[in-house]
């Protein structure tokens, strides 16, 4: 998603989520004052200014960083707390920049972000090595049995769209979510490893506002040409309407999907 202001639309059904696990979580977390925290992933950064930024202790400082130069452009410009920074940054490169220096940060976080990215062994090795010695992390991501994924996933098998989008990847892959990050966790060095699933539930009124939604974080339709991306929209629609996992109550119209993530939580 790398429009800001589709973006809006969507974030109200992560924020839920994110104010929710860090409720159940942070208790489980070690704080003190003066802390560096970074967010990965902070999109227009309404959850690192409503929701992490009040938890912050004192005297401590919270980066924000995102991949896409169009979210960290707004995060800017409608910055309201000094005590947040953000910056641009692609979790996965294989070099980080000499801006990042290891052993920077006592918490990172990052929610609704990891699951965008492909090489999930870079991404945590970064986290790791960006993280102090006993610093902690806490992710929350989505896995790949995500009904909208699937039903782009559905898609991309039929010739006619399989031609512009086989290059156009989304989501990490794997059919055991919780056991590959649990692995790659292990793998690049992180101690204490708990990762949990979670069966979460978005609400939307209508059909429309739900498909709203698709249409702001689908990554595909910008790369089909104008005149047929309606037409792919309306076949994603048609196939989300037979998905077990959404559900339209027949009187209201009222949409509700059951999706998954995962909370993953280490330390150094
Ligand atoms: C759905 S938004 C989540 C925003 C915010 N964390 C929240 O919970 O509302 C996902 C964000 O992850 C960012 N993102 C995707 N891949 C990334 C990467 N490789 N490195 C950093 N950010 C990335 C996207 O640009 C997008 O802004």
């Amino acid at each position: 998603m790398e429009d800001p202001q589709l973006m809006m639309n969507w974030n109200y059904m992560q924020k839920k989520d994110v104010i929710e696990i860090l409720e159940e979580y942070k208790h489980h977390m070690d704080w003190k004052d003066g802390e560096q925290i970074l967010d990965i992933g902070c999109g227009i950064g309404d959850i690192t200014t409503s929701v992490l930024y009040p938890i912050l202790p004192m005297n401590s400082v919270l980066a924000a960083a995102d991949v896409s130069p169009d979210m960290i452009q707004f995060c800017n410009k409608y910055k309201m707390r000094e005590r947040i920074r953000y910056y641009i940054l692609d979790i996965q490169q294989p070099q980080l920049s000499t801006d990042w220096e290891s052993e920077t940060f006592d918490k990172i976080f990052s929610f609704s972000c990891l699951h965008w990215i492909h090489d999930y062994s870079q991404a945590m090795a970064n986290i790791h090595y960006l993280l102090k010695h006993t610093g902690e992390i806490l992710l929350l991501f989505l896995t790949p049995d995500n009904p909208i994924y699937l039903a782009f996933h559905h898609l991309l098998m039929i010739p006619k769209w399989k031609r512009f989008l086989k290059n156009v990847t989304w989501f990490y892959q794997t059919d055991d979510a919780l056991t590959f990050v649990e692995n790659i966790l292990r793998r690049v060095g992180f101690q204490g490893i708990r990762c949990f699933p979670k069966i979460k539930r978005s609400d939307y009124h209508s059909w429309e506002s739900f498909m709203e939604l698709v249409r702001a974080i689908n990554p595909y339709t910008r790369h089909l040409p104008d005149e047929i991306q309606a037409e792919f929209l309306y076949e994603a629609s048609e196939v989300l309407k037979q998905t077990l996992h959404i559900m339209v109550d027949q009187d209201t119209g009222a949409v509700m999907m059951e999706y998954n993530v995962i909370i993953a939580m280490a330390f150094k």
